[in-house]
């Protein structure tokens, strides 16, 4: 066996100080500081696949235009919860041109991150219907979203889709909507963890089914645009960015502005109800809002609940963002198609070093390349891999922490791994597979 590029020793001492006892139940954060903590220890620089955030810097005419809405003197003002009147007039037109979906700027509210787009969701469309209490995650999926679920009390079930899609997903979805409890649908589009796409039909059964059970499908599109296989950059122009809204009006999408923008550290991202959603009226919504309509339990109970609103500068960001996209002056996915790229050249480098992808098809179609893939190696369990990857100074995440069944994967993401690493990534994964045949 050839020696492994970090010390296996030196490795397993600082899990323990880290008082991790299975690296596959490790939350990213906590995999995060013990790569840090590895990498100070031996000198060894890791190829960082564990955090999903973006790699490229962030938007110039959105820091240009919060710069400037700071100097305006905007920081001494609370901004109006609901977003300031040009940001919601520019995610209306946004998601026109590239969604291809009408919605009014009243139904489009700025919220901090989709993180707090989804929980206020959450907590709204739970008390939408009193005998209907519980999210279904389509799965797998995003880990602290289902936090928000145990921190706020709230129910939730959930299933992997890999064995469910095309036609399958129907019965399965059905074999839960029809108990009565599921208020809403969850799922990201392309997904976080394994960069699964539904296709058309499975947004389809996804909406019919959503119509027939009088349920809220929470469309997370935190990597809005970037299944590389269609080029949806072009406003109001065919293809757009795939959605269920375009088979049921019970939707709500989460627009990030994290990845697409690169704009993560400013917490802004869009949530986009459906005009029928915002105006839908339940009298199981009064005793917890005040008021039988949804738009304006989710505005002014939920959202003024937890935040008044969003950082006022940073709606002035995305807004000028937005009118760009919208106006063709900015075309955002040439500055994120580099994911894309980078994922084909090491998904191949894992391949050629006998890796094999878990998720790899969208129906019949393979998978896009993009902002993270799964992996795994025949032999190893998800733990086992992580763990021993470590060695070789390769960091991921656990699918198991993501609702996967598939326990033997892990989730890479690309973002922070800098081309120039690949020769080492190669290095260590032909090291990695020679120690392992
Ligand atoms: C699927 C998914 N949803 C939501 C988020 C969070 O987005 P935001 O930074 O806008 O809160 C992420 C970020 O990684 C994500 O992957």
């Amino acid at each position: 066996m050839k020696s492994t590029p970090i010390s296996i020793e030196l490795v397993n001492k600082i899990i323990a100080e880290n008082g991790i006892k299975e690296v596959g139940k490790a939350s990213i954060r906590e995999i995060k500081k013990l790569i840090n903590d590895i990498e100070n220890a031996s000198g060894t620089k890791f190829v960082r696949m564990e955090m999903g955030i973006p790699g490229i810097p962030a938007c110039q005419i959105g820091v240009d235009a919060q710069i400037k809405a700071l100097q305006n003197g905007i920081a001494t003002l609370y901004p109006d919860i609901d977003g300031i009147p040009e940001l919601k007039s520019e995610m209306s037109k946004f998601v026109k041109n590239f969604i291809d979906l009408e919605v009014a700027p009243a139904s489009c509210i700025p919220t901090v991150g989709s993180m707090m787009g989804g929980l206020a969701c959450f907590m709204t469309f739970s008390r939408l219907h009193k005998e209907k209490d519980t999210t279904l995650f389509i799965d797998p999926g995003f880990p602290v979203q289902k936090n928000q679920h145990r921190v706020t009390g709230l129910k939730f079930e959930t299933f992997d889709v890999y064995d469910f899609r095309g036609d399958k997903l129907r019965d399965k979805l059905e074999s839960y909507l029809k108990k009565g409890n599921i208020h809403s649908i969850i799922y990201s589009n392309p997904n976080n963890p394994s960069w699964i796409c539904f296709t058309d039909k499975e947004l389809k059964i996804i909406g019919e089914l959503a119509n027939q059970y009088d349920v809220c499908v929470i469309e997370d599109l935190a990597y809005f645009g970037m299944d590389f296989r269609n080029d949806i950059s072009n406003p109001g122009v065919p293809p757009f960015q795939p959605s269920v809204g375009k088979y049921t009006d019970n939707y709500a999408l989460l627009i990030s502005s994290s990845k697409a923008f690169s704009y993560a550290g400013e917490r802004i991202g869009m949530l986009v109800l459906s005009d029928k959603l915002f105006k839908k009226e339940s009298a199981d919504l009064i005793p917890f809002f005040g008021t039988p309509i949804l738009g304006r339990a989710i505005i002014y109970g939920t959202v003024y609940a937890i935040s008044s609103g969003t950082s006022h500068s940073a709606q002035f960001a995305l807004a000028a963002i937005l009118r760009a996209c919208n106006n063709r002056e900015y075309n955002y996915l040439d500055d994120v198609r580099e994911y894309g790229e980078k994922a084909k050249i090491m998904k191949k480098i894992f391949t050629d070093n006998g890796f094999k992808i878990v998720y790899d098809h969208d129906e019949e179609k393979p998978l896009a390349d993009g902002f993270y893939f799964t992996l795994s190696y025949p032999g190893l369990s998800g733990e086992e891999l992580l763990k021993e990857l470590l060695y070789y100074g390769i960091s991921a995440i656990s699918l198991e922490i993501t609702g996967s069944s598939h326990t033997e994967g892990l989730r890479a993401c690309v973002s922070l791994v800098n081309r120039n690493q690949f020769p080492d990534l190669e290095k260590r994964a032909i090291i990695f597979n020679e120690n392992h045949r």
